[in-house]
């Protein structure tokens, strides 16, 4: 089965979709995203993405008419166009085309593109018990990083970076302040205290980050959202991500040093089962 886009309202092989040159989104960044995990053909948590998305545009001030209900439906016939049932849906909205001018065009409509890729979360599943390595880089970005916007160079260096060192990921630093991953939001467990960055304009207010919270309070575990340091991570008793494409991964390895036993420790094992069940309650998906 071909792959299959959305651009501006028409589905159309992935292979043939495309942008105009002159797209903002292209020369200025200036376009927003959401990656939304698909699970058993069910978009999970699909309103705090959509209300994260309609945050962004409204910071950015691009206009964006369609409605709630019929963007879900394009997204969902979408999805159902491209017959996988675990995926990835990419959604991307840009200010739209224009000549090339720093300043907002006077009359752009919103160019807006959705594509599907087929992802095997039961890996997800397997590395809980695994587990995964972290390193870390200096955060280079901009200072609005809650704005999910395609700006992501600083993310890509040090993801690539983290790729070039073997390990899943990297954990951006402001001084010593650990802030979140490239793609992912950091955590660590001290005391049977689980600890994240607050949100504010240092960190992308995650969907999975939100998730986790609540699901750990549910459970009456104490959450401290307040920044901590690489030497409190690297002296935790446990540490783990969250992002969409990894609800939540233990990390038992910063910089090459072991956390703890450098094995996944057992609130996040406790955490994991809580996270997975979530999505199953969700969408029916069962690794
Ligand atoms: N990344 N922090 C950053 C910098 C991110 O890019 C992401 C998501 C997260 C986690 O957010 P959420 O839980 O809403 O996925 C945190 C997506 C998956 C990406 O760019 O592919």
């Amino acid at each position: 089965m071909p792959q299959l886009a959305y651009v501006n309202g028409r589905i159309q092989p992935l292979a043939d979709a495309s942008l105009h040159v002159e797209d903002r989104g292209t020369q200025f960044a200036d376009a927003v995203y959401e990656v939304c995990a698909v699970l058993a053909g069910r978009i999970l948590d699909w309103q705090p993405h959509l209300d994260r998305l309609r945050r962004n545009l409204a910071e950015l001030s691009i206009d964006w008419p369609m409605a709630d209900g019929p963007f879900g439906l394009q997204a969902r016939r979408l999805i159902a166009a491209n017959g996988h049932e675990d995926c990835l849906l990419y959604i991307q909205i840009s200010r739209g085309t224009a000549r090339r001018d720093h300043a907002f065009p006077g009359a752009a409509a919103a160019n807006v593109v959705m594509t599907v890729r087929r992802f095997d979360f039961r890996q997800r599943v397997a590395q809980l018990a695994s587990g995964v390595a972290v390193i870390t880089q200096p955060d280079t970005r901009w200072r609005r990083v809650d704005i999910k916007t395609t700006g992501l160079l600083g993310n890509v260096l040090a993801k690539q970076a983290a790729r070039a060192a073997g390990a899943f990921e990297a954990w951006l630093l402001h001084g010593e302040t650990v802030r979140e991953g490239s793609s992912t939001n950091a955590w660590i467990i001290k005391d049977g205290r689980i600890i994240t960055h607050p949100t504010g304009t240092e960190i992308l207010p995650g969907i999975a980050r939100n998730s986790l919270i609540n699901l750990a309070q549910a459970a009456q575990l104490v959450v401290e959202e307040r920044p901590f340091t690489l030497a409190e991570a690297k002296a935790a008793d446990e540490a783990f991500l969250t992002s969409t494409t990894a609800p939540i991964l233990p990390v038992i390895r910063i910089d090459g040093q072991a956390i703890a036993s450098g094995r996944p420790g057992p609130i996040t094992t406790r955490l994991g089962e809580q996270v997975w069940a979530e999505v199953a309650r969700q969408t029916g998906w069962r690794a």
